[in-house]
């Protein structure tokens, strides 16, 4: 949508809750649509099996089944590549952790782990993450955590944690919160491996937006709330841009940054490449 129309509608609250209405109707049915046609299909559609529409949804902003299962292939085609960066092979690494794994787009493209390694993914939404544990079992272990950390995984447990589209939806607090805990569970030398929204995705905002972003680094934008927020997820859940120079100095307090790559997953989100920062006795 242009920004123009997007900065009306925001400017007019009145007008922006009849468009999320309007959206809202639209959605419930094109849900229903997909919930009938999924049924009628009972097919299996891939050699694992694809998850609900609304779930599907809540991840990719879509219920096209093609879609959730492409986009998920290539995005752990990417992370292996930007696995290496960092020095680390992702089929032979002994412990990975999906983090907001949702419905398992990404993990489910791993199943051919080495046997003997720990794959985990967590997520704060309990729907997505009961599904995982029924369906996706022989993958990964499932776990759901709370919207703010600690996890349930001991310090020191992950020689690599990946993270698809977490950080272009938290607020800048809970950024920082989750980059520590994300520390907290990498080992020595571990990677994370998260996606932002970059300049390809900031052509899109707003002039008053975009100055806001250029001039601080960091811009967090609420959309609809409550029950017109469309997958269903908590309010803090809105988007959130980055600059890199903004990720280059205030993502390092934990880590050292190994790589950053624009447009790196599926060709729309940056993708950084973060080593867990070791402190030496004399560093204290
Ligand atoms: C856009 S989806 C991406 C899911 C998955 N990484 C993928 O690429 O398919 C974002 C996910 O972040 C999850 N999420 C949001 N806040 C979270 C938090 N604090 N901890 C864990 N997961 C969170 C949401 O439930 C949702 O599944």
């Amino acid at each position: 949508m242009p920004s123009s129309i997007r900065l009306f509608l925001r400017s007019n609250p009145a007008v922006y809750k009849t468009y999320g209405i309007a959206k809202y109707a639209l959605f419930r049915a094109k849900l229903l649509l997909s919930d009938w046609r999924d049924k009628r299909a009972a097919v299996a559609l891939g050699a694992l099996p694809i998850p609900p529409p609304m779930l599907r949804f809540r991840v990719s902003g879509s219920f096209d089944v093609d879609q959730f299962l492409e986009v998920g292939r290539r995005g752990a085609r990417e992370l292996e590549v930007l696995a290496r960066l960092g020095g680390k092979d992702l089929a032979c690494c002994p412990a990975v952790l999906d983090f907001a794994c949702g419905c398992g787009r990404v993990i489910r493209h791993f199943q051919d782990h080495a046997p003997e390694a720990r794959w985990y993914g967590s997520d704060i939404d309990g729907e997505a993450i009961r599904w995982c544990k029924e369906k996706l079992g022989a993958v990964a272990g499932f776990t759901e955590n709370d919207f703010r950390p600690p996890m349930s995984f001991d310090p020191d447990s992950f020689d690599v944690v990946y993270s698809v589209s977490l950080f272009t939806h938290l607020d800048e607090d809970d950024q920082f919160r989750w980059l520590g805990e994300l520390a907290r569970v990498l080992r020595k030398n571990g990677l994370l491996i998260a996606t932002a929204h970059g300049p390809y995705t900031h052509q899109q905002l707003p002039p008053a937006d975009l100055r806001e972003l250029t001039a601080k680094g960091f811009l967090y934008r609420v959309g609809q709330t409550g029950r017109l927020k469309l997958d269903g997820l908590p309010d803090f859940y809105q988007t959130a841009y980055h600059t890199e120079k903004y990720i280059r100095a205030r993502w390092s307090e934990h880590f050292e940054i190994v790589a950053y790559k624009e447009r790196a997953m599926n060709e729309h989100q940056d993708a950084v490449v973060l080593r867990k920062k070791t402190f030496l006795l004399a560093d204290c």
